[in-house]
């Protein structure tokens, strides 16, 4: 087979339609995946209206994969053909995921442990990315927190506390997971209450309201812990959520945001550090900490440390995608839509 079925995007704003391509060819330390699920983020939606995102028209976009390796490239070795794989794609035709073959660099591949289904490893690469860039990377990328998958590195921040601001977002319980991997406690998150109990199996410690108002985030926080609070992870990042972090945050802290800083011009000190985290493995910036964090990403799976997001599959394959965008831009809670590409359409 030579060819696939991918969905389009025409122009910024324009339609969104399914058509033929080329199936690509992996090349030197690539692989080909067979796209069996791909995750919905809500960035599929932001980037049609947003110039100088998508570079190339009709643009195949999507980025958050699971699937069987069909092909390798030469020198690839730590995965092989049939192999059950994630991976985030990036926003360009070749590597991007809303379509039925994609190319992925065997380094940022890793292997789907029996207990996941193609679905639930779908919801996870471009999530997990966040956080652990966030966390995990040198500044001024990210806090430069020691990984727990480094010497060292598991538990090691223990008694520190943490708060991570829209614990229920897809970001957010990645996020919650690897504080506790790397030891924080408490993990204080805000969330709607409805999602407590489920937040609390990821590893938060304290679920606040996200109805409360946020001018008493800081006075709530301080109430469940007197230590300095070093790391805030706002993984909602409107302008009222990071004006609250901000405040909640301790002199010599660091405020990680995932949309453009918008904490007001008059709050701001050089004693807190606002850090604008971009989540993908696939930059080279990144790529190191994605090279240690899929190299080790089976065994965090396999062993439950790492959990995936509550799945709802949409209908139609590839046409499914349109209305599961709408849905997602409307909102969702404590969800993952997913598509199955190879499904009919
Ligand atoms: N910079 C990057 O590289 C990067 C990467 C990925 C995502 N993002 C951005 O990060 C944001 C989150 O993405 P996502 O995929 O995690 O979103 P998502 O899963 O679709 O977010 C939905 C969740 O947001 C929560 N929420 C909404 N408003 C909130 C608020 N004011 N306070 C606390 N929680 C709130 C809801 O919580 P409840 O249901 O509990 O109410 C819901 O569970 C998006 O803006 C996305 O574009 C950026």
């Amino acid at each position: 087979m030579t060819t696939q079925k991918a969905l389009f995007l025409e122009k910024i704003k324009g339609k969104l339609f399914i058509q033929d391509r080329d199936i690509q060819e992996a090349e030197t330390g690539e692989v080909l995946v067979e796209i069996h699920a791909t995750a919905l983020n809500p960035v599929d939606w932001k980037i049609q209206g947003i110039e100088g995102f998508l570079k190339e028209f009709p643009a195949v976009f999507g980025s958050d994969a699971s699937g069987v390796v069909k092909k390798v490239g030469a020198g690839v070795t730590n995965v092989s053909v049939g192999d059950k794989v994630l991976f985030q794609g990036a926003y360009d035709n070749r590597h991007a995921t809303f379509q039925q073959y994609a190319i992925v660099a065997a380094e940022i591949v890793a292997k789907i442990p029996e207990n996941l289904s193609f679905e639930q490893a779908s919801t996870i690469p471009v999530t997990l990315a966040t956080a652990a860039v966030g966390l995990y990377s040198p500044k001024p990328l990210g806090v430069a927190l020691d990984a727990p998958w480094e010497a060292g590195g598991r538990g090691k921040y223990a008694g520190e506390p943490i708060v991570v601001i829209g614990g229920s977002s897809s970001v957010g319980q990645q996020v919650i997971q690897f504080a506790k991997l790397s030891g924080f406690s408490p993990i204080i998150t805000t969330a709607s209450l409805h999602n407590s109990a489920f937040l609390k199996t990821l590893g938060a410690t304290h679920v606040i309201d996200r109805a409360a108002p946020l001018s008493e985030l800081t006075q709530a926080v301080q109430a469940i812990t007197s230590k300095p609070v070093t790391v805030v992870y706002d993984a909602i990042s409107y302008a009222d959520t990071q004006n609250a972090a901000y405040d909640v945050l301790a002199p010599g802290g660091t405020l990680l945001v995932v949309l453009n800083p918008a904490v007001d011009a008059g709050k701001i000190t050089p004693k807190k550090a606002i850090v604008h985290v971009l989540g993908s493995v696939q930059l080279p910036n990144n790529r190191a900490v994605g090279r240690r964090l899929y190299a080790n990403l089976t065994g965090l799976l396999d062993a439950g440390e790492i959990k995936p997001n509550h799945v709802e599959v949409l209908p139609n394959g590839l046409a499914g995608i349109p209305g599961g965008l709408e849905k997602l831009e409307a909102g969702v809670s404590a969800l993952k839509l997913v598509a199955r590409p190879q499904d009919n359409i």
